[in-house]
């Protein structure tokens, strides 16, 4: 049994060079955690955001990052009844929310800030802090389900309830939006209109058959664009606005009456003015989503089992290269998700 891990930990000031490799001595473990060994790890927007003090600026520091990480089970705590050694395992993003009504308390208990991440060799979870990783996923693609998946499930299907032919609107090709893509596509039926900065990007989601792919580089109005690409311009069943300030009011605009924006993301600001008349006169839904629960994900692993999704990972980093993975993050020009290879 390993008496230290290595880990990446953000010391001082909030700033990605301030990221720096220790080893770290193990503690006991306690009758309720599971000892784990991380294989892969992946890099969400928040994970930046966090490590810059944006997301949290009274975040204590040191502070490991990252929610999400796979690997395999190397101990098991005297009350342990989930898991046993040699088991593959994926985290949960919230350690202590297993069902039910969100409260402040579970949504406290939240990977990678406040609770200590997932960047390290080795790291003791919570029972209730694991999943199974269903056995077709290698340990990177497990690592990339946590957060942008499961929070593109539970807008699309757990709050959603999104029906085969149904429209949805995606922005740009991150992790959130390829997995809605794939959820989408591969899962539920539905037709999707992509938007993305990057034509080349536009042409690599191709093979998933858009209904429409809008470059805004060259079509800022393209709520007008997405309305037109659906039956007699009614406009789409559904976005899922990861870009906030800048594309909330248009994502309201692309919709039709009746239609829903899951309030994902803040990746262009998080204060914006919005003309409220079109919300009750078209009664459409603006439903905030954070993450999901361990069910959510349970119910979310059955189904990419079913369908033997593949989840996309564009970029892959060692540990040891911690930085460069949170710099590609932050250049965006990733096409799904940026993995860390722990053991590597
Ligand atoms: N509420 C939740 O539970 C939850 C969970 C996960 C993520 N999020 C939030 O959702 C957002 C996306 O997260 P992510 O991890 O998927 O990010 P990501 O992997 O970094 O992807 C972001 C992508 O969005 C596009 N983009 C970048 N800046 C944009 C802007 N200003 N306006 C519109 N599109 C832009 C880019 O795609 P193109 O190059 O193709 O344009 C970029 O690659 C973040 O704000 C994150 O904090 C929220």
């Amino acid at each position: 049994m390993p008496m230290t891990c290595l880990a990446i930990q953000l010391e001082g000031a909030f700033h990605v060079g301030n990221l720096v490799l220790r080893e770290l001595p193990l503690g006991e473990l306690a009758p309720h955690h599971v000892r784990v060994a991380i294989r892969a790890a992946s890099l969400n927007f928040r994970d930046l955001l966090m490590v810059r003090g944006v997301y949290n600026p009274k975040q204590p520091t040191p502070l490991i990052p990252c929610s999400d990480g796979a690997g395999e089970v190397l101990a098991v705590g005297a009350n342990v009844r989930a898991f046993k050694v040699g088991d593959r395992v994926t985290t949960c993003f919230f350690q202590d929310f297993c069902s039910g009504e969100a409260t402040r308390e579970k949504m406290s208990t939240s990977l990678g800030g406040p609770i200590q991440g997932t960047l390290r060799t080795v790291c003791d979870f919570l029972e209730t802090g694991l999943v199974h990783t269903p056995s077709y996923l290698t340990d990177g693609e497990a690592a990339t389900l946590p957060c942008a998946a499961l929070t593109a499930w539970n807008a699309l299907v757990e709050q959603g309830n999104v029906k085969p032919g149904q429209t949805i609107l995606l922005q740009g090709t991150g992790g959130v939006s390829i997995a809605a893509l794939q959820i989408a596509r591969e899962l539920l039926g539905a037709q999707v209109i992509l938007l993305s900065r990057s034509a080349e990007k536009l042409r690599l989601a191709s093979a998933y058959r858009l209904l429409g792919a809008i470059d805004t580089g060259a079509t800022p109005d393209w709520s007008k664009a997405a309305r037109a690409l659906t039956p007699g311009g009614r406009g789409v069943d559904h976005v899922v606005d990861v870009g906030g300030a800048d594309t909330l009011q248009q994502s309201i605009r692309a919709l039709r009456p009746g239609g829903t924006v899951s309030v994902i993301g803040v990746l262009s600001g998080a204060k914006t003015e919005l003309q409220l008349t079109p919300m009750l006169m078209q009664n459409l839904r603006l439903q905030g989503v954070l993450v999901g629960t361990r069910e959510m994900q349970l119910r979310m692993n059955a189904a990419y089992t079913s369908a033997a999704i593949k989840p996309i990972i564009s970029q892959q980093f060692s540990l040891a290269e911690a930085r460069q993975a949170f710099a590609a993050l932050a250049l965006g020009a990733h096409f799904g998700k940026v993995v860390i290879r722990v053991d590597a």
